[in-house]
Parts: structure tokens; C-alpha cells; sequence
């Protein structure tokens, strides 16, 4: 039987500047509208997390409106403070996790990755959440699980998206879920803004992309949980 590594996720901080269009997929290509309303502060921003929070738990249903409720207030903010975090947690591949303090539900973490690194596919369960590049660049693939036989997995590529200060992806726990994370020249450095669905059972489990076995017309890889 194959072995999961599983990593568990906590809570979190943020900072910032000009945040540009929000990444994800099609359903939310007009998001920019938002840019054009009234600035808020961080304060504020933080203050419509926790409402908007607190409605989406009380009947967890649509999560991309939450997630895309949330980039959009984001979007509104000009200067996002730098927030102050402890030791790292190496991810591994040049990628290094800065865990913020948790606040009902929502948490908001750092990551950073250094040029030419890569950050293993891995999935969110029971936890959804925005990545926000705030410095650098980068490329978030996504992928779904098309069939899973024992070790044997079969994903889909279904979003390859460059990141550049200012942009944000969604990432929920269905359609999309997995996700990996790869800089070229620059390094990047992220906000990961967590929402707790279920705490308890939140983590991430990892997996490894067989490259080689890219079909191009399908966009399939073979994989396999680490
Ligand atoms: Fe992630």
C-alpha cells in the first residue's frame, strides 16, 4: 500500500501592493471589475474576511463565490502591510512555508520559493484559500483527478496560469484542487490565505507528476500520492 506523506496546514498572515486580475478559471475572467471601487484598509479588508467567513460556514456551498468575494476585497486593498512571521517550514524544492497565527477560521501564511524551484503537486482538504503573489513570479498548474487505481493516479490538467505580483488564484477543494507550484528566474513570494472547513481534518497530501507521461491532447499525466 502506498505511503502519504501528509502535511498539515495551519494558520497564517499577509502584505502587499498593486494587485492586478485575479487567475484562476474561465467563470472568473471578469473579476476585475472590482479594482474600480473604493479603496479600503488592510483593517477593513480584514473585518469583511471574518463577516464573509462567518456566512460561508454557516452553509458551505458555493466556495469559488466566497473565494472570489474574498480576491475581490482583496483587489481593494492598496497597501497591504508586511506581516511578520517565525521559522519556515521547508516544503522541499527550493519552497519554504511561513505559518500565521489562525483567527476564526482564516489564517494567512507566507510562502515563498526560490528562482528555479518547484513546490510539489498537492491537494487542500477540508480547507480552501487564495494565493496571492506579491513579489517574483511564477506558474500554478491545476489539475483534477481523472481515475485513481491503487498508486496509480490519473490527473488532468485544467489551468496553467503565470503569477506575477498583484495576481491571485483560487484554490477550492473540488474541481481544480490540485495544485503545484514552479519559478524560473525570479524567486516569488506569496500570501496563502486560508479558510478552515473543517480544522480538524484539514492537510495537504502531496504527489508526484510523472512529466514523461504527458499526453498533450488530453493534458493527462500519470501520478502518484508521495
Ligand atoms: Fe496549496
Amino acid at each position: 500500500m502506498h505511503r502519504r506523506n501528509v502535511l498539515k496546514l495551519a494558520t497564517g498572515v499577509l502584505s502587499a501592493a498593486a494587485f492586478g486580475k485575479i487567475l484562476f478559471h474561465e467563470s472568473l475572467a471578469h473579476a476585475d471589475a472590482s479594482s474600480n471601487l473604493t479603496p479600503i484598509s488592510f483593517d477593513d479588508f480584514q473585518v469583511k474576511l471574518h463577516e464573509l467567513t462567518n456566512d460561508f460556514l454557516i452553509d458551505v456551498k458555493n466556495e469559488e463565490s466566497y473565494l472570489y468575494a474574498i480576491s475581490s476585497l482583496l483587489k481593494r486593498v492598496s497597501n497591504i502591510p508586511e506581516l511578520t512571521f517565525g521559522n519556515p517550514f521547508d516544503l522541499g524544492g527550493g519552497a519554504q512555508f511561513f505559518k500565521g497565527k489562525k483567527q476564526n477560521h482564516i489564517s494567512i501564511n507566507k510562502l515563498t520559493l526560490d528562482p528555479h524551484s518547484y513546490l510539489k503537486a498537492h491537494d487542500h482538504r477540508f480547507y480552501v484559500g487564495i494565493l496571492v503573489c506579491l513579489e517574483g513570479s511564477g506558474k500554478c498548474r491545476n489539475f483534477n483527478i481523472l481515475d485513481e487505481d491503487g498508486s496509480k493516479i490519473l490527473i488532468q490538467k485544467t489551468s496553467e496560469i503565470s503569477l506575477q505580483k498583484g495576481d491571485i488564484a483560487l484554490i477550492l477543494q473540488g474541481k481544480n484542487n490540485l495544485h503545484d507550484l514552479r519559478t524560473f528566474g525570479s524567486e516569488m513570494k506569496c500570501y496563502d490565505i486560508y479558510t478552515f472547513i473543517d480544522e480538524a481534518r484539514a492537510q495537504s497530501k502531496f504527489l508526484d507528476i510523472d512529466e514523461s507521461s504527458w499526453n498533450p491532447a488530453s493534458e493527462t499525466f500519470e501520478a502518484k500520492w508521495i
